[in-house]
């Protein structure tokens, strides 16, 4: 996807959600002032319940605030049809779940090419794309694989590579090493930092200081607010120690 005319992927403005019903209300999101400028990886920490799905889901379009605005790739999206909504989700976000999401009847490749299909892409373009993402999560090999005989980490690299299938302006990512050991959860994140290299917007949501160590940018949440934002230096081995990496 082009360079939104604002250079911003994501930028909210006053953004709130209320999750419940009358009584028990809870303000998961509360007024929230956010921009990701294109290319910036982000991580989004807090304890359980401070609202970070809740914002990961508003800013993907797959949840309505209560209030505030919401633009993605240069676009109000709080403000959009149902249909019009879905279709820019699809060209602009790529998601990624804790637990991984796939198709289990689907193989590794036809999990990848599944939205790029849905996108309306020729089968062949959407073969070829598959094939070139998963050589790059270095799963080339088990591109025939079902979800079930691959190893958690492998399973999240199949996901990432959906994920990026369309070619999408942000990707979105909500705890994507809850579920993995430390060797997968290493994997996924070389994948991450090769993301944030090649220039990436990526957001981050995590409990694993390793994983928002691979981010340009932290914010700490607490009751759906922020309570930091700060850059994250680079350069000084600090990444490489925290992941325990020789090179
Ligand atoms: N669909 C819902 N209906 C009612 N309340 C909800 C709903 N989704 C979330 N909440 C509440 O909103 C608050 C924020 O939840 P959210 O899932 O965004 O937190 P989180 O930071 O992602 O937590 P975790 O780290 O455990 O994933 C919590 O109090 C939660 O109970
Ligand atoms: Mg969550």
């Amino acid at each position: 996807m082009s360079v939104p005319p604002d250079g911003y992927a994501l930028r909210t403005h006053d953004l709130s959600k209320l999750h419940g019903e009358r009584g028990g209300l809870v303000r998961a999101v509360d007024g929230v002032d956010l921009a990701v400028p294109v290319g910036q990886t982000l991580a989004v920490m807090g304890p359980s319940g401070c609202g970070k799905s809740t914002l990961l889901h508003l800013l993907g379009g797959l949840d309505r605030p209560t209030d505030g605005e919401v633009w993605l790739a240069g676009r109000r999206i709080d403000t959009l049809g149902e249909r019009a909504l879905a279709r820019l989700r699809r060209r602009a976000i790529g998601f990624v779940f804790q637990a991984y999401h796939l198709v289990d009847e689907l193989s590794a490749a036809e999990n990848v090419q599944l939205p790029a299909l849905l996108a309306g892409r020729p089968v062949r373009a959407a073969r070829r794309r598959a094939a070139e993402l998963l050589e790059q999560v270095g799963l080339a090999d088990r591109a025939r694989s079902l979800p079930a005989r691959l190893s958690g980490g492998q399973r999240q690299r199949v996901a990432i590579a959906r994920a990026l299938v369309n070619e999408p302006l942000v990707v979105l990512a909500d705890e994507p090493t809850g579920n993995l050991d430390s060797a997968s959860t290493l994997e996924v994140l070389r994948l991450f930092e090769e993301l944030r290299h090649a220039g990436q917007t990526l957001v981050l949501v995590t409990h694993d200081e390793r994983v928002a160590a691979t981010a340009d940018r932290l914010i700490s949440m607490r009751d759906g607010m922020f309570v930091s934002d700060t850059p994250l230096t680079r350069g000084t081995g600090r990444l490489d120690a925290l992941l325990g990496w020789d090179g």
